[in-house]
């Protein structure tokens, strides 16, 4: 979407993965002092994003108690202005979503001014539906109310989902939400969060900033495995202002080891994935917080040419060694070796598969050693990688290269 936002994909956290609907003001707060105090928003983690249940469970009564007082006062005195009232009350709806009041007492716009005086950004969550899946109001029908009363909170991210959908297609659902964000003049990231159930690759390039391509993730190595092939699919539909999501971050939330967490951060980062972290950031283990601190692994995400790497080539038993790679600036190449398979084994990238001429000669950088592992390859690069584990690289061309031509075979 041509709104200026996403020239790199969004990097945040989000609510949803940990803790569902147990949510609430202080929780929204902890977690932006925390991304402040562990250093993770200077490397580029700043939107803070409320997922589903921020909301009442039914939109503000008292707005249409007032308005009845005032209609009826208006009908004694002034029959016909008491009928252009009415007709002017209908056609604008009334009503308007209001935070819970149990959980986010001092309401939404308190939550933006905290998080804006810390330099971060507010995210908030509705659905293109009749109610959101944990069944508050939706937006369906009221896109402008919604996104007025979102802009007027100093909102600046909205998630919004599929449920309820009353069977309307995504494509005639979503595009009212992108005009009425337009439409307030605030620049409010629109996440557009369909489940791939329609192609969204296909026709949400104009809708959204991002979309999801896939099912909700498990945190679990068969459901990050699959999510990934899933998206990988889309590649070629991703770039500066829309990314493929492949769904938030499980780094953190225990259900996948070290090494597997290592994979899963760094295949989203490879794929410009959104990087939204899903855990609880008050309280992460050290390894959780040097997984996702990488700024290596996060300068490929972030890298100003925006082309999503892909599944280059697999092999082995069920194709599970695995070589993924993409372009990055500067003539450079991000690659990835994963082995998806249970045993250590040892994984090759052939220059030929990665599109390079093959006297090429190569440095590779080692992204989570954090050290040049060859200056000189040719021809091809292997390393032993462990079960489940990846290993992460910056190949930078040595020889002089033929302009844009030294990776051209291969259809990035
Ligand atoms: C479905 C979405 O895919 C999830 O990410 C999350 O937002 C839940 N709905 C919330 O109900």
């Amino acid at each position: 979407l041509n709104n200026g936002l996403a020239r790199t994909p969004q990097m945040g956290w989000n609510s949803w993965n940990f803790f569902a609907c147990d949510i609430n003001e202080t929780v929204i707060k902890e977690t932006a002092d925390a991304l402040i105090s562990t250093g993770l928003a200077k490397l580029g983690y700043t939107y803070v994003n409320i997922d589903d249940c921020w909301s009442d469970l039914v939109r503000d009564s008292k707005v249409n108690k007032h308005l009845c007082h005032h209609l009826f006062v208006i009908m004694l005195r002034r029959p016909c202005a008491y009928q252009i009232t009415v007709n002017f009350v209908y056609s604008e709806k009334v009503g308007q979503l209001v935070p819970d009041s149990k959980t986010f007492p001092s309401g939404i716009n308190h939550l933006a001014d905290y998080v804006h005086s810390k330099g971060l950004k507010l995210g908030i969550y509705s659905d293109a539906g009749a109610f959101t899946c944990q069944v508050r109001p939706g937006s369906l029908f009221h896109e402008s109310d919604d996104a007025e009363r979102f802009a007027s909170w100093g909102v600046d991210y909205l998630k919004y989902d599929n449920c309820f959908n009353l069977g309307i297609e995504p494509e005639k659902r979503y595009p009212p939400m992108r005009d009425a964000l337009n439409a307030t003049g605030r620049s409010i990231f629109y996440s557009i969060c369909e489940w791939g159930v329609h192609d969204p690759a296909l026709w949400a390039g104009k809708v959204g900033n991002s979309w999801r391509t896939t099912d909700d993730i498990k945190d679990s190595w068969a459901s990050m495995t699959t999510i990934a092939d899933l998206n990988d699919k889309w590649a070629a539909y991703a770039g500066p202002g829309g990314w493929n999501d492949p769904d938030m971050l499980e780094v953190g939330n225990g259900g996948m080891t070290y090494q597997e967490y290592r994979a899963h951060f760094s295949i989203w980062a490879l794929m410009k994935a959104p990087l939204l972290i899903g855990c609880d950031v008050r309280n992460m283990t050290a390894e959780t917080y040097e997984i996702l601190s990488n700024e290596e692994v996060i300068s490929v995400n972030q890298d100003p040419h925006g082309v999503q790497g892909r599944k280059v080539y697999a092999y082995g038993p069920n194709g599970c060694y695995q070589v993924w790679a993409g372009p990055l600036s500067g003539q450079r190449l991000a690659v990835i070796l994963w082995n998806r398979c249970s045993k250590t084994g040892s994984i090759t990238a052939k220059w030929s598969a990665l599109g390079l001429e093959s006297s090429i000669s190569v440095s590779i950088r080692d992204l989570w050693k954090h050290e040049y592992v060859s200056q000189d390859s040719v021809g091809s690069f292997s390393a032993g990688v462990a079960a489940h584990a990846c290993e992460m690289y910056i190949f930078t061309p040595l020889t002089e290269t033929k302009s844009e031509s030294w990776m051209t075979n291969v259809r990035f």
